[in-house]
């Protein structure tokens, strides 16, 4: 087998939630406990990113701080994961300017997310920022510049990651060069998960209610004050139904995807299991279950949060691998333009 460069991000703009590690972080855990030596692991948090929102300066720097101790909370550990805020790496920054001198707008302008926003704004273009336009040719830039192989992303994620590979095969074929990679994408096993308070949304970071969602860091009452408030319906009895019942549906899924046996049954006998339960046990259970999931990484990020002095040497040991493994790239691309 030939060797692998997996890389991957999250925005450090809050205390990550379930969504974001049964989605996600889970996954990065997964794919460096079970990597092969000549497997490279990069992961980021792309405060770039979080930027193409106004952030408040004191608050965004407080998040990357306790962004980076989840990461580690989780099991990620820095001797086998380049792990790095994207801000110390100005290669990718360098990549994305010498990338958008080749973007298409047109496409660009096509992409879900944007032409989302843009709905939303009405067309008053004095709010819309080139920052917003232009970030998916910043998260090409970050997986180009480490010439990554394999990028694990959620579904909503693969339209962007689809740019990046034509973002690469177009430079290449321009400048008559082979140094940029089209990579692969690892789309995320589990489901997405939905609000607890609107479960037609997603669980996001950026939901107005709290109650929302579950955060790594919520103690066992609070996550079952949570599941308790979450919303469901007036149909009796417990079953999955997607269409009908999304709340009780989400709940289920939380409930498959939390469990650490879920590989040795599916989730139809879980369903089938439950069928008879009262919604009080049904909430006790997806409570316990997540409680159980979450209560060591909860408990590593309560010392790793006040530990300034060590967050700080990993961030400078990840900041220094991974320009080292950017600095290569850059160098090659700006050779291919005549930079
Ligand atoms: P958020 O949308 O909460 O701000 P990010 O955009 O930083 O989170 O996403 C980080 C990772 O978590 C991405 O890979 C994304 O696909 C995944 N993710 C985010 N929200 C969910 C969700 N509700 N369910 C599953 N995965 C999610
Ligand atoms: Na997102």
């Amino acid at each position: 087998t030939s060797p692998k460069t997996i890389f991957s991000g999250i925005q450090p703009t809050g205390v990550p939630h379930l969504g974001n590690y049964l989605g996600a972080l889970r996954e990065w855990v997964n794919l460096q406990d079970n990597a092969t030596t000549d497997t490279t692991l990069i992961y980021s948090l792309v405060d770039l990113h979080a930027i193409t929102i106004r952030q408040d300066p004191k608050q965004l720097r407080q998040w990357k701080k306790e962004s980076l101790a989840m990461l580690l909370a989780i099991g990620l550990d820095p001797n086998r994961s380049i792990i790095f805020h994207q801000s110390d790496v100005p290669a990718h920054a360098e990549l994305m300017w010498i990338l958008s001198c080749q973007a298409s707008t047109g496409y660009l302008g096509r992409m879900t997310q944007w032409k989302d926003k843009t709905a939303n704004e009405k067309g008053s273009s004095e709010k819309l920022k080139l920052g917003l336009f232009s970030y998916p040719v910043l998260q090409a830039a970050d997986v180009l510049v480490h010439r990554t192989t394999h990028v694990p992303v959620g579904h909503d994620q693969a339209q962007h990651l689809e740019f990046a590979r034509e973002v690469a095969n177009g430079f290449n074929h321009t400048f008559e060069t082979d140094v940029l990679f089209a990579p692969e994408t690892i789309i995320s096993p589990a489901k997405r998960v939905m609000s607890l308070t609107d479960p037609v949304a997603k669980m996001s970071k950026s939901h107005a209610n709290p109650k929302s969602r579950i955060l790594l860091t919520d103690s066992e009452e609070v996550i079952r004050s949570k599941v308790k408030a979450a919303v469901t319906d007036s149909i009796d009895g417990i079953t999955y139904d997607p269409e009908r019942r999304p709340g009780v549906s989400n709940l289920f899924d939380i409930l498959y995807h939390a469990d650490p046996r879920r590989n040795d049954h599916d989730q139809a006998e879980l369903v089938k299991d439950l069928q008879g339960s009262s919604m009080r046990i049904f909430k006790d259970r997806v409570a316990d279950t997540v409680n159980a999931a979450i209560k060591d990484i909860r408990a590593r990020y309560e010392d790793l949060v006040h530990d300034e002095g060590y967050l700080q040497d990993v961030a400078e040991q990840g900041a220094r691998k991974a320009n080292e493994s950017a600095a290569a790239t850059l160098r090659e691309v700006k050779n291919a333009v005549g930079l």
